[in-house]
């Protein structure tokens, strides 16, 4: 059959979103950072029936423990899949192994690890981390053996590495299935070369398209080289939809201005974030360097969201319809993006508003092509920022 699809489009998509545990958003922040049971109930629930696959849950020096509320969400849940954050600094590697085999027995197999080696010196110090990133990567690497041996090895084991050192230790608790998924977020080089040996997915916040293009090439020439499975894709974005492109492009503006503020007042608890300056990590670096060359990218991705935060966390949003906004993310599957992670700055509204108007396109896409080995007209209808003349100031009211 022939077919007009790129040779790198994924055939399937799973949906991710980062679960927030009360109504405090960058929009309207409100003061508290502890949980709203209710809330945090609400929004789960919200993702599970509105077709999302996973819920992230962040880990920062002062957030919830993202293990205790990843097995709040197993309970609350029956199809949605916990991802844990978790920092390799915080644990030692056999008794996280230990927490997710039990979360995996629990949540019958449903749990994914996504591993952060930390991108602030600052933040990693606060609970005690001295390590030097490069460092922080290499602990990464050891703790990632340890993690799959302390799920597969049958027998008590010894280890003396550069990081842990243990005796007789096993065989440890199993997980429900055979392993756990292993995320590894992070765009720095150690990321990289650690990302491309070892995990099962590499994670990404929203570039343009070319720069996310040449970053799966990498990670995946990687893992060709060390003769493993190429890893799946995550990619992260904020959007910001409504009914018209105009309409979704003013409140992107609005948006973006009440963001600013409660960033300058520092209202929204994220200290490391707030602290300013050049950010350590490279991932905020490069959201910041595309903020500043552009601020409109490719159909969708608008840049303004990081700008004015600091790139601290996923920041750069899609602007559009759903369908513009479906296409676009479409875009990212062409290129080999197979999660696509999905948070709106509203976000309890935004998780049921892209469920009910965006999940569906995408998926309707995926399917017209599996039946047909053809793109739908998705793309072709809903250029967004490609239609000729396209002008975002003039679409906002601004100009
Ligand atoms: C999808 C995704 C989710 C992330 N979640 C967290 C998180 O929960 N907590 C955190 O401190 N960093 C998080 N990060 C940030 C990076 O993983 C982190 O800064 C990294 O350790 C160092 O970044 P670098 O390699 O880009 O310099 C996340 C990154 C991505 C791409």
């Amino acid at each position: 059959m022939t077919t007009d699809l790129p040779t790198t489009a994924a055939r399937t998509v799973e949906f991710i979103s980062l679960s927030h545990l009360n109504p405090s958003t960058e929009l309207a922040p409100v003061p508290t950072r502890g949980i709203d049971l209710d809330y945090f109930r609400r929004y789960v629930a919200t993702l599970e029936e509105s077709g999302y696959d996973y819920t992230l849950l962040p880990y920062g020096s002062s957030s919830a423990d993202s293990f205790v509320v990843a097995s709040a969400v197993g309970q609350l849940t029956e199809r949605l899949r916990p991802i844990v954050a978790v920092r390799p600094n915080t644990a030692f590697p056999l008794v996280v192994a230990q927490q997710l085999a039990t979360l995996d027995q629990l949540t019958e197999g449903r749990a994914v690890v996504h591993l952060i080696s930390g991108g602030n010196d600052a933040e990693q110090a606060r609970q005690g981390d001295y390590l030097p990133k490069s460092r922080r990567y290499a602990r990464t690497s050891e703790f990632v053996d340890l993690l799959r041996r302390a799920w597969t090895e049958t027998a008590p084991f010894d280890h003396d590495g550069e990081f842990y050192r243990f005796e007789g230790f096993g065989p440890g608790f199993r997980p429900y299935g055979d392993t756990i998924p292993i995320s590894i977020g992070g765009q720095s080089d150690e990321a990289f070369e650690i990302g491309g040996r070892q995990a099962d997915v590499f994670s990404f916040w929203g570039e343009p398209l070319a720069d996310i293009r040449a970053q799966i090439e990498r990670v995946h020439a990687i893992a060709d080289a060390a003769g493993r499975p190429r890893q799946r894709i995550w990619v992260t974005f904020r959007p910001i939809i409504d009914r018209t492109d105009q309409l979704a492009w003013r409140k992107a503006y609005g948006y973006a201005e009440k963001i600013g503020a409660t960033f300058r007042e520092g209202s929204f608890h994220k200290r490391h974030v707030i602290a300013g300056g050049t950010p350590q990590n490279v991932g905020s670096q490069r959201a910041l360097d595309f903020a500043a060359r552009s601020e409109v990218y490719d159909r969708a991705l608008w840049t303004r969201t990081a700008a004015v935060t600091n790139a601290g966390g996923a920041s750069t949003a899609l602007v559009g319809t759903p369908e513009t906004v479906a296409a676009a993310i479409v875009d990212y599957i062409d290129v080999g993006a197979d999660l696509v992670s999905i948070r709106g700055y509203d976000t309890l509204a935004d998780a049921a508003d892209y469920g009910r108007n965006v999940l569906p396109l995408v998926r309707q896409e995926l399917a017209h092509r599996a039946a047909t080995g053809r793109r739908g007209t998705l793309q072709a209808e809903n250029p967004g920022a490609l239609a000729p003349g396209f002008d975002a100031d003039a679409l906002a009211g601004v100009r």
